[in-house]
C-alpha cells in the first residue's frame, strides 16, 4: 500500500537532484580587487563563428569575428566596462581590468554559430576580493595568584570583505592549526611553557599571517610591554601611594596634640613629611 507515495517521493527528489547539479554548469572565477581577469571562452574549432554575445544582467558587448584574417568588430555596450574590457584574438575571451567589486556577478557568453545555426552558452560566476592586510591581534588576559592567566586573542583584518577564514597557528615553526575562528582562548598555569601564537587569515585569493603573539609573556613576565598592563601598573601604584599618605596624614592628626595650634600643627605635620621622605629614599620600592 505504502511502497508507491514512497516510490513517487523518491522520484521526486531524485529529479529534483538532477535538476539542482545541472542548473550550475558554468565556471568559479576569482580575481583581485582592481587587477585583471580573463573568462576564457571556448568555441568549437571547426565551426564558423557568427557573433558572440557577452553580457552579465545585461548585455555587456557582441564581438563579430572578421573574415579572412580581419580584425573583429567590437561593440561594448555597457558603459561600465568601456576601456576595460577587451576580447583578444583568437578566442574572444572576456579580459577585464581594474575590476572594482561590481564586477563580481554572472557572467555569459552566447556563441552563434553559422553554419549549424545553434547557439552554445557559457556561463561563468565572477568573485572580485581584495587582497588581505596583515591580521591584527588583540590580547585579553586575566591574572590570578592560584589560577593562574586565561588568555583571549582576537584576530581580525581591516576591511576584510567577504569569504574570509581564520586560523591559530602554535609552535616555533608555526605550522600546528590548533584552532579554526577568529577568537583563540587559552589558559596559561606558572611552571608552563609560553606558548606563542600565530593567526592567519584567508581569503580565495591570499593568505596572510601575522607576527608571532607571545602569549604566555603577557602572564608570566609581568613587565611585559603591554599598554594595558603598564597602564594598570601605573594606576595601582598611584592608588596605593594615595592611600598611604590619607592613613598618614590621619594618623598625624590623631596623635597630634589638641592643645597645639594650627600653625604648629601644620609645621609639625611639614617636619613629619620631610623626615618621611628622607627616610623613603633610601627605599624607592615602596613606592
Ligand atoms: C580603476 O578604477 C578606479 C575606479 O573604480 C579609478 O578610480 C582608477 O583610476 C582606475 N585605474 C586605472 C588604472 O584605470
Ligand atoms: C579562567 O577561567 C576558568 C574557567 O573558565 C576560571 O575557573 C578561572 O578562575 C579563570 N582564571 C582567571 C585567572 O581568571
Amino acid at each position: 500500500m505504502g511502497a508507491l507515495p514512497w516510490l513517487l517521493l523518491l522520484l521526486l527528489v531524485r529529479t529534483g537532484e538532477r535538476g539542482r547539479l545541472q542548473s550550475w554548469d558554468g565556471k568559479d572565477v576569482v580575481a583581485v580587487l582592481q587587477e585583471s581577469v580573463s573568462l576564457p571562452l571556448e568555441v568549437p574549432a571547426d565551426e564558423e563563428v557568427e557573433n558572440i554575445v557577452w553580457s552579465s544582467h545585461v548585455r555587456l558587448a557582441t564581438v563579430v569575428p572578421g573574415k579572412r584574417g580581419q580584425p573583429a568588430t567590437i561593440e561594448v555596450t555597457n558603459p561600465r566596462y568601456k576601456g576595460r574590457a577587451s576580447f583578444p584574438d583568437p578566442g574572444y575571451s572576456l579580459h577585464i581590468s581594474n575590476l572594482s567589486w561590481e564586477d563580481s556577478g554572472p557572467y555569459q557568453a552566447q556563441v552563434n554559430l553559422r553554419t549549424s545555426r545553434i547557439s552554445v552558452t557559457q556561463r561563468y560566476r565572477l568573485r572580485v576580493y581584495r587582497r588581505l592586510s596583515e591580521p591584527r591581534v588583540t590580547v585579553n588576559f586575566e591574572i590570578s595568584r592560584e589560577d593562574g592567566c586565561n588568555i583571549s586573542l582576537t584576530c581580525s583584518v581591516e576591511k576584510a570583505g567577504l569569504d574570509v577564514t581564520y586560523s591559530w597557528l602554535s609552535g616555533e615553526d608555526g605550522v600546528d592549526a590548533v584552532h579554526e575562528g577568529s577568537a583563540l582562548s587559552t589558559s596559561w598555569r606558572p611552571g608552563d611553557n609560553a606558548p606563542s601564537y600565530t593567526c592567519r587569515a584567508s581569503n580565495p585569493i591570499s593568505s596572510i599571517v601575522s607576527s608571532p603573539i607571545p602569549a604566555g609573556s603577557f602572564c608570566s613576565d609581568p613587565g611585559y610591554p603591554s599598554e594595558k598592563s603598564t597602564y594598570l601598573c601605573v594606576l595601582a601604584k598611584g592608588l596605593l601611594l594615595l592611600v598611604l599618605l590619607v592613613v598618614l596624614a590621619a594618623g598625624l592628626w590623631l596623635t597630634g596634640a589638641p592643645t597645639w595650634g594650627r600653625t604648629s600643627r601644620m609645621k609639625k605635620l611639614k617636619r613629619n613629611r620631610l623626615r618621611l621622605r628622607k627616610k623613603e629614599k633610601p627605599h624607592p620600592s615602596l613606592a
